[in-house]
């Protein structure tokens, strides 16, 4: 109905020199996941959660670790029974048929470009609120878009190009870097923890749902949750690689859950103290919220110091989602649904030079022009639609191939399935309207794009076809 599916044994084999070299062990994906999962989400946006949800943004912050733990749960069975590149595109292709997986494809490209553009804008915040403070001037219409009377946001442009050229140097040695800056992101965190804890006050917490649960207007907890949802992924883009893991069983299984779970902890932890440090109203769209706390709590350096750890590690969330995004394109091409010319890997560094090229630019391009707050939400949109086809996923293959080996085994598979389903279906309606008609309109132009181009062309098409 969906199109041609992949069979689950098809799916790892590959043409000669287009398979990607197998560098990588569950240390390295622990980092890749928190490296992607901790960044602007809670260094930032808890200031936009507490603004939309009061004191209750702690609420909005479990609601979505419950519903992406579930999806986590998904992620690792299916990203270990079908251990190739691509994650939910490739899981969506076997369980679900070609034409799910192309519109799970497509909204991931928008997810991964669009949470590295985020990360970027919100990176070169945090830098030019450091030069600035140290007195220097800069060119404001070379430090914002079109949106906020400059030109280019050059510091958000040039961080996107840098990581890209880290890429293609190679995965290991970004894999290794990355795990130096999750170390220097954690002891941020761990040292505004140790300040703030102490200056916890249960008054802050009094009304704790002052706008309400639901998503009315902009306020409410599923206001805030559909924000702070972009804090905690990052954990699929570890499914990603899992064609580049030595030992898919245990590396994956680790590597997912446990970047999961050491993430929400953390989460919980952050805003906890954040919020019982000042009021909400205080930290509401503060552009560097952690930072302010420990400035008001009368402790700048600690200040200083969780800003400089923002400027050093963010960028290793651009760097993981940029590579969960070079390789999802990749499998696409490979699969003939994009022009393959596109999937050709370098031989010195076992990488799809061209597509992370093409990934970079685009990235570099949207974090120059557009406005954060919107390009986060768009991110989330594509996210969710991911988090959905997985819970789908993992429900239809249990049942279409109930004996087929499975490395890691979902608890409850169908609650955990149904439950990540439920969940992200509810997060994406309380997206705000505009966002899901940006939505639709990119699925839209992929759809056509689809029709015109890769329905005739993939591999699975062409097999079917010689079959008849
Ligand atoms: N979870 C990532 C972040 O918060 C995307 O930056």
């Amino acid at each position: 109905m969906f199109g041609p599916t992949k069979s689950l044994e098809g799916v790892a084999r590959h043409a000669a020199g287009q398979s990607l070299a197998k560098t990588l062990s569950w240390p390295h994906l622990i980092a890749l996941g928190v490296g992607a999962i901790v960044g602007t989400g809670i260094y930032t946006l808890v200031g936009v959660g507490a603004e939309r949800a009061g004191p209750a943004v702690i609420l909005a912050f479990l609601i979505c670790g419950l519903v992406c733990g579930c999806a986590a749960l998904a992620y690792a069975e299916m990203a270990t029974m079908i251990p190739a590149a691509g994650s939910a595109y490739t899981f969506s292709y076997v369980a679900l048929g070609e034409g799910i997986a192309w519109v799970v494809g497509w909204s991931l490209i928008l997810e991964y470009s669009l949470a590295c553009s985020t990360v970027a804008v919100g990176w070169s915040g945090y830098l030019v609120g450091w030069i600035e403070s140290a007195g220097v001037n800069l060119p404001h219409a070379l430090l914002v878009g079109p949106h906020g009377g400059g030109i280019v946001n050059l510091p958000a442009v040039a961080v996107a190009l840098a990581v890209m050229g880290m890429l293609i140097a190679g995965t290991r040695e970004s894999a290794t870097l990355n795990i130096v800056l999750v170390v220097i992101k954690l002891v941020a965190l761990a040292i505004f923890v140790t300040f703030a804890a102490p200056h916890f006050d249960a008054k802050n917490l009094h009304p704790f749902m002052p706008y309400g649960f639901g998503s009315e207007g902009k306020h409410g907890v599923m206001a805030a949750a559909a924000i702070v949802f972009f804090a905690f992924y990052g954990f699929d883009a570890v499914a990603t690689s899992a064609e580049e893991t030595k030992n898919p069983k245990r590396d994956l299984t680790i590597g997912i859950i446990g970047s999961m779970i050491l993430c929400t902890l953390i989460y919980i932890a952050v805003a906890v103290s954040a919020i019982g440090a000042l009021p909400f109203t205080a930290l509401a769209n503060s552009p560097e919220p952690l930072a302010l706390v420990l400035r008001t709590i009368g402790q700048p350096v600690a200040g200083h110091l969780i800003a400089l750890a923002a400027i050093l590690a963010l960028p290793s969330v651009i760097l993981v989602m940029m590579y969960g995004q070079s390789r999802v394109f990749f499998v696409m091409a490979r699969d003939g649904l994009l022009p393959r010319g596109l999937a050709k890997v370098s031989k010195r560094t076992g990488a799809p030079t061209l597509i992370t090229l093409l990934t970079g630019i685009s990235i570099a391009v949207v974090a120059g022009i557009f406005r954060l707050d919107e390009i986060a939400e768009l991110a989330n949109a594509g996210t969710l639609l991911a988090f959905i086809a997985v819970g789908a996923c993992l429900i239809a293959m249990r049942r279409k191939a109930p004996d087929a080996v499975r490395l890691f085994r979902s608890p409850a598979p169908y609650l955990v399935g149904g439950l990540a389903v439920a969940g992200c279906l509810y997060l994406m309606a309380s997206l705000p309207p505009m966002t899901l008609v940006r939505f639709i309109l990119w699925n839209a132009i992929g759809l056509a794009i689809y029709f015109v181009y890769g329905r005739r062309r993939s591999e699975a098409a062409v097999e079917a076809r010689a079959k008849r």
